[in-house]
């Protein structure tokens, strides 16, 4: 982690200062280039790269990204801006390796799901397992009542997948003395989605892997003779806390009470390098970055935020947006949020809420501008605009979409630089790039923040405001990862 770093006079003296050369949105746009924007992504996903192949919380591969981001922040263009890092913890979850051993010593395919805990090592659990019922129609062992009679102490329990969480067939079992559950799937094959187990469970649990449906169909029949078998469950899970950071940083032109916010989460999902998701978005901030340091005499103060922890329930931008005092809160006049800009296959999105103002209108007009058709989307908190629309601070964004048709490798290794349209994201990034100029130099359609919302009235309006970004974090978090 580079916290500071001399900046070399050769850097200051090769970047061109024009002073008074006022700011505009075409200049903005102009400054954007599709190169640029490729050799950024190409730097991160060298780093996912040379660090496992991922860039997630927790991992060197985000600090690898922190020290990228800050090489220009704060080192190349330091003589135009403050930056600083907010250092935040969060719960670090990782299996590390997973495996299951049959009846026969065979090596069985199995999956971990997220904040699976550990099993003893290096030997793992062996045990007895123990067959339970199937109910297709209402879920298999999702009820209080289709334990009952079930003795599963010491023993591995055999439980088939689907109609409620996981999770809960875990805690049943495990409430009727099992030491591990395995998990066998509903469909055949191998190629299915890992469940989170959900942070809020984790040291209530016992270890579980899940097995395809093949593996389970062979032993069931065997069991249902009486025999005995035996398999062998090994989990070597981290969980604990780690520490991260958002990195911020602002010009040091422009009114310090007039702030125009943009960001992009920095972090990506441990499967993958995260290029369009969201190196997208922070190669597109980091270049308006570029092209601002270039200018002057705009007004507003422009802020740059790269949030951490994104992919672990919005909890770098949570953190910021708690953190922010009243005043602070004021200061910050509008928020755009760039997460997955650059899709394969792009719809696009414009995400917006009922106080975007003309950020909504700034973004379209100038994708229309490029033929595109424009698709309007209401915020569903998941991603980290969440915390400004909580404190009432005008926001839109863009995306691209999420899975498939428009990004088959959603959170997955394929995320990398074949995973997107260099065309589409560039255009994107050229939109942002106009809004932040329009707004940098006039507010006229911002509207104020909306300071009271009904939910937050009254004397628990705080206890409850901050009971309400945890939960818009959790659903989040859920609606990233499968739980059934
Ligand atoms: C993170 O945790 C460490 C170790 O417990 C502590 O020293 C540090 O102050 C914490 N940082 C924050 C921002 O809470
Ligand atoms: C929270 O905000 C205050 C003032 O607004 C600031 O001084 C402090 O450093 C912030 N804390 C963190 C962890 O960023
Ligand atoms: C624009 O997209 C909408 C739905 O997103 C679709 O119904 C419509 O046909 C599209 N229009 C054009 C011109 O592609
Ligand atoms: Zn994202």
């Amino acid at each position: 982690m580079r916290l500071t770093r001399a900046a070399t006079s050769t850097l200051l003296l090769a970047s061109t200062c024009r002073a008074n050369d006022p700011l505009t949105p075409d200049k903005l746009e102009a400054d954007i280039k599709m190169q640029e924007l490729q050799h950024v992504l190409w730097n991160l996903n060298k780093i996912a790269n040379d660090n496992g192949g991922t860039r997630a919380f927790g991992t060197p591969g985000y600090t690898a990204s922190v020290d990228f981001v800050l090489e220009r922040a704060q080192t190349r263009f330091g003589k135009h801006f403050n930056t600083y890092l907010q250092p935040f913890n969060h719960t670090f979850e990782q299996t590390k390796s997973v495996s299951v051993e049959g009846p026969k010593g065979e090596t069985v395919f199995v999956a971990s799901p997220q904040y699976n805990p550990g099993t003893p090592l290096p030997g793992g659990l062996t045990a007895s397992l123990l067959n339970t019922p199937v109910d297709d129609a209402t879920g298999s062992m999702c009820f209080e009542s289709q334990w009952a009679g079930i003795d599963a102490t010491g023993k591995l329990a055999l439980i088939k997948r689907g109609t409620c969480a996981v999770v809960d067939k875990v805690k049943f079992a495990k409430a009727k003395g099992a030491i591990g559950v395995l998990i066998y799937n509903q469909e055949p094959g191998t190629d299915f989605a890992v469940p989170t187990l959900g942070e809020a469970n984790i040291g209530l649990l016992v270890p579980v892997g899940i097995i395809p449906l093949e593996v389970a169909s062979a032993w069931i029949p065997r069991l249902a003779a009486g025999q005995d078998l035996k398999a062998t469950l090994l989990v070597d899970a981290i969980v604990e806390t780690r520490e991260s950071w958002n990195i911020i940083s602002e010009t040091k032109t422009g009114d310090p009470n007039k702030v125009i916010m943009v960001g992009a989460h920095l972090d990506s999902v441990q499967e993958g390098p995260g290029i369009n998701d969201d190196g997208s978005g922070t190669a597109a901030i980091l270049e308006i970055m570029g092209s601002v340091k270039q200018y002057d005499g705009y007004p507003h103060r422009i802020r740059f935020g790269w949030w951490g922890a994104e992919e672990s329930g919005l909890i770098g931008s949570l953190f910021y947006t708690n953190n922010l005092s009243e005043l602070e809160t004021d200061k910050i006049k509008y928020y755009f949020n760039f997460d997955m800009i650059g899709s394969p296959n792009p719809m696009f999105g414009i995400s917006q809420y009922i106080n975007s103002g003309i950020g909504p209108e700034l973004l379209a007009d100038y994708l229309e501008s490029k033929g595109k058709n424009v698709t309007y989307a209401e915020f569903d908190g998941r991603s980290d605009y969440a915390g400004f629309v909580e404190l009432g601070i005008p926001t839109a964004g863009l995306f691209t979409g999420d899975g498939a048709p428009w990004d088959p490798c959603y959170h997955q290794a394929c995320d990398n630089l074949d995973n997107i349209n260099w065309e589409a994201f560039t255009v994107n990034a050229k939109a942002a790039a106009r809004a932040v100029g329009v707004l940098a130099n006039s507010l006229v359609g911002v509207p104020p923040r909306q300071r009271s919302k009904p939910l937050l009235r009254g004397r628990d309006a705080r206890a409850d405001s901050v009971r309400r970004r945890k939960a818009l974090g959790e659903y989040a978090r859920d609606k990233k990862k499968v739980t059934v």
